[in-house]
C-alpha cells in the first residue's frame, strides 16, 4: 500500500519481529497480517467475532483479530500461528491435534491453536470459567471445563472431540 494521507504508521512486533505497518484506521488487524504481511495461516471466518477462526495472541492473550483495528496495536507483541512454534519442531498443541485427529479441513485449526494456548495461560493465572471449580487453576481442566473455555472457536467439521482430547493432553493431570 502506498502511504497516503489516510494511512497511519504502526510498529509492533509480529512473531517476535519488528514490524512497521501503513494502515488506513479502518484496517482490522486481520486484514493487515493476511493481506500486508501474508502471515495467511490467520483465517478469516466469519469477520464479524463469531467464530474464532481469526484468533491470535496480543502480549499473550487471545483475541478475535477481526474485531481489532491494526492501529490499535503499537508496541505490543502479536503472535499468529506461524510464531508459535520454533523452526524445529512444533508446538506440544499442534503435535496433539495431529495425534488425536483434532484437524479435519483445518480451516478453524490455527485460531483453534492460538485460542488454546491463550486458554491454558488464562487458567495458569486463575482466571474463571462459567464451568469452573473452585478454586481455580489449581485443578487439572475438566473436558465441561475446556469446552466452555474453547466455545468461542466454532469447527465446522465438528472435530470438537480430537482438539478436546488434544488440549486435555496437553494441559496435562
Ligand atoms: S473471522 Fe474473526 S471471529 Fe470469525
Ligand atoms: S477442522 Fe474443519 S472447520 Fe475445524
Amino acid at each position: 500500500m502506498h502511504p497516503t494521507s489516510t494511512t497511519r504508521s504502526v510498529a509492533l512486533r509480529i512473531n517476535g519481529t519488528p514490524t512497521e505497518l501503513r494502515v488506513e484506521p479502518r484496517v482490522s488487524l486481520l486484514d493487515a497480517l493476511r493481506e500486508q504481511l501474508g502471515l495467511t495461516g490467520t483465517k478469516k471466518g466469519c469477520n464479524q467475532g463469531a467464530c474464532g477462526a481469526c484468533t491470535v495472541l496480543v502480549d499473550g492473550e487471545r483475541i478475535v483479530s477481526c474485531l481489532s483495528l491494526a492501529v490499535q496495536h503499537e508496541g505490543r507483541d502479536v503472535t499468529t500461528i506461524e510464531g508459535v512454534a520454533g523452526a524445529e519442531r512444533p508446538h506440544p498443541l499442534q503435535d496433539a491435534f495431529v495425534r488425536h485427529d483434532g484437524v479435519q479441513c483445518g480451516y478453524c485449526t490455527p485460531g483453534q491453536i492460538c485460542s488454546a494456548i491463550g486458554m491454558l495461560a488464562e487458567h495458569r493465572r486463575g482466571m474463571p470459567s462459567h464451568a469452573s471449580a473452585h478454586p481455580v487453576g489449581q485443578e487439572p481442566l475438566s473436558r465441561a471445563e475446556i469446552q466452555e473455555r474453547m466455545s468461542g472457536n466454532l469447527c465446522r467439521c465438528g472435530a470438537y472431540n480430537g482438539i478436546v482430547d488434544a488440549i486435555s493432553e496437553v494441559a496435562g493431570p
